[in-house]
């Protein structure tokens, strides 16, 4: 049975009780003879600020690199927002991305046929859906210097934040676009705002030369970010892969988790590049939702989003497809079934907590397993 070593992160808030649930789906593969994964887990975030004083250490930081994966859960909370800034919980998160380079971070939004109407737009829109915001995570304003908050002397301060992108870091991002779409429906929309950012000028070129030179085979579209905005929201369908930078990947992609019903079901994969001599690439699993500090401790995150981060996990990292196939038809049925965590209820539907959801799941998983 092959073995990878893993470094679990789940964070605050919802985050360990949602990763509870990737341990219970580890210890089914374990148990069934799938795959054995070697774990190991570690503080970030706020919990690591209140042990360490850091949002993440540097032994944390050594296991990150030597992993086949991290998973990470969820950072941040209320009680967090008076740390100084850089060692802010969501600067462990930050660094992870940056120190590993998980460029290109790859965000589905599929809505499974039980819960077309959960979402706040009408069925007919929604019913279907299978789209890929595709958002570029280590560069742009998340990172570019200077970024300052200067005293002027006057009463007033002046905050910069810079928004860099160069040419590299917009061609290896359409690259990972184009070829996602290949194996789909083969269709890339480039969203920028060339209409006023110099970077969204130089976004606009480049994906254009990546695409004529390499990639001709792929339809190819440009949308200005604020209307992309808008059409995500009119007729989603009308996308397969969107292919943005860091700050518009980090809107849309929340407004594309809400039309599948709820941010508890969105999951995501942060991957570095190819490595050469391994043929695999640095990778981070995590849900796009938040540590959910209103509803943590209370068992009723939807563990949904996590379960299927990992599930990106088999497929990109562990070359366990048919796994994670099988992991959506377990979601899937699980949902066909009724179960809803609160976040997801629908009228008629059998309200379940975290653990219920996860074990209802794995259960599916089990017996989508067995031998006929
Ligand atoms: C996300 C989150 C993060 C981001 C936060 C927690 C720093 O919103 O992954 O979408 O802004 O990238
Ligand atoms: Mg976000």
């Amino acid at each position: 049975m092959p073995s990878y070593k893993l470094l679990l992160l789940p964070g605050d808030g919802i985050g360990p009780e949602v990763m509870a649930e990737v341990k219970r789906l580890l210890g089914f593969l374990r148990k069934a003879g799938i795959a054995d994964f070697e774990t190991d887990e570690d503080l970030v975030g706020g919990c690591c600020y209140d042990a360490h004083k850091v949002a993440i250490t540097e032994e944390t930081m050594a296991k990150a690199h030597a992993a086949d994966a991290v998973i990470f859960g969820a950072v941040g909370g209320p009680q967090w927002d008076k740390v100084p800034f850089d060692v802010r919980p969501e600067a462990g998160l930050l660094r992870l991305r940056k120190d590993l380079g998980l460029f290109a971070n790859i965000r589905p939004a599929i809505v499974y046929p039980a819960l077309a109407d959960a979402s706040s737009l009408k069925r007919e829109a929604v019913e279907g859906l299978d789209i890929i915001i595709l958002r570029e995570l280590t560069g742009g304003v998340y990172f570019g210097e200077p970024k300052t908050i200067t005293d002027l002397g006057n009463g007033q301060k002046r905050a910069i934040d810079t928004q860099v992108y160069d040419t590299y870091e917009i061609e290896r991002i359409a690259r990972v676009g184009f070829e996602l779409a290949r194996r789909r429906r083969n269709k890339v929309t480039s969203m920028e705002k060339r209409n006023v950012m110099k970077t969204g000028v130089l976004w606009h070129e480049v994906v254009e030369e990546v695409h004529e030179r390499e990639y001709r085979d792929v339809q190819l579209e440009h949308m200005l970010a604020d209307a992309g905005g808008m059409q995500l929201v009119r007729w989603p369908k009308q996308f397969d892969v969107i292919v943005t930078d860091n700050l518009f990947g980090d809107m849309l992609s929340d407004v594309a988790a809400m039309l599948t019903g709820s941010l508890g079901m969105l999951p995501s994969a942060s991957l570095g590049k190819l490595d050469a001599k391994t043929k695999r690439r640095k990778a981070l699993y995590e849900p796009v939702h938040g540590s959910a500090p209103d509803i943590a401790g209370k068992g009723m995150a939807n563990p949904i989003a996590m379960l299927a981060s990992f599930g990106m996990a088999m497929r990109y990292s562990f070359d366990m497809g048919k796994e994670a196939d099988r992991l959506d038809a377990a979601i899937a049925a699980a949902l066909a079934k009724g179960l809803r965590t609160a976040d997801i209820k629908s009228e008629g539907a059998t309200a379940v907590s975290t653990a219920e959801m996860g074990g209802a799941i794995v259960g599916e998983m089990e017996r989508l397993a067995a031998p006929a």
